[in-house]
């Protein structure tokens, strides 16, 4: 049915929240439930973007789908995985991005003080690298290569996941770059450990989906789309 409806939307399609509700497929494993959302495409205009950088830069305009996104208490919180394919590098700007978003909101924190993590594929320098920035106070950034990526006509594609660990030490969200081999068996490449992620669970809560910017406006004003070819897949708890 809906599945393989690919739909084209912008943060200004406010039908979507109902789709949602209607495409979401509940499967439950264990404890926990995995909550799949429907593949989808999203396009985001020039100009958008999610930064925080000191002394005062304090960006959040990037298109997500849902939109809003879908919340979950942070204390049941378990993985989030999404795949996407950006346009072939021939049609991509410098810091053209796309992929997954965690956004830790709390009431009566105000928007400045959100908390959030991206993680996903940016186009910098001419070259598509796997991306991941958190933001605790201010946003950090790190950046790995994709030595796959071979011809600038091919679409920069991932798979990436998040989930909660814990060892003896605590607890932490891991971010992974899985690679599908022909096999079908999985390689899990670690990107980035936050340990400030649930660090504070009480009263938070976690907004969670796809999300695009561009935040270039130099080259005009065409729009960047990116399909998320498997939807989003987040596992909760269940209460
Ligand atoms: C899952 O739920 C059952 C029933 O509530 C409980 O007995 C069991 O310990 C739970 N398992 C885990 C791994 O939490
Ligand atoms: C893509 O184009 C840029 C700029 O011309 C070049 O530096 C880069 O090596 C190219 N990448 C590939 C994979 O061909």
């Amino acid at each position: 049915m809906l599945s393989s409806f690919l739909f084209r939307t912008s943060h200004l399609l406010t039908l979507l929240p109902y789709l949602l509700s209607v495409t979401a497929a509940m499967a439950s494993t264990t404890n926990t439930t995995t909550i799949k959302l429907e593949p989808f495409t999203l396009s985001s205009p020039p100009g958008t973007d999610i930064w925080r950088k000191a002394p005062s830069h304090n960006a959040f305009n990037a298109p997500t789908h849902p939109s809003p996104l879908p919340t979950h208490k942070l204390s049941s919180f378990q993985r989030a995985r999404l795949t996407f394919s950006l346009p072939p590098g021939t049609q991509l700007r410098q810091y053209d991005q796309a992929g997954l978003l965690l956004h830790l909101t709390k009431p009566g924190i105000p928007d400045e003080k959100t908390k959030w993590l991206k993680t996903g594929i940016e186009w910098y320098y001419s070259k598509p690298y796997i991306s991941t920035v958190g933001c605790d106070a201010w946003a950090d950034w790190s950046v790995v290569p994709i030595p796959s990526y071979t011809s600038n006509s091919s679409r920069p594609s991932a798979t990436i996941e998040a989930r909660r660990e814990k060892d003896v030490l605590g607890k932490s969200l891991w971010v992974y770059w899985i690679i599908k081999r022909e096999d079908g068996t999985e390689e899990r490449i670690p990107l980035r450990e936050v340990n400030w992620f649930f660090a504070e669970e009480e009263g938070w809560s976690v907004g969670v989906g796809g999300y695009v910017a561009r935040p270039t406006k130099d080259g005009g004003d065409e729009e960047l789309g990116v399909e998320f070819a498997e939807g989003v897949e987040v596992e909760v708890l269940d209460c």
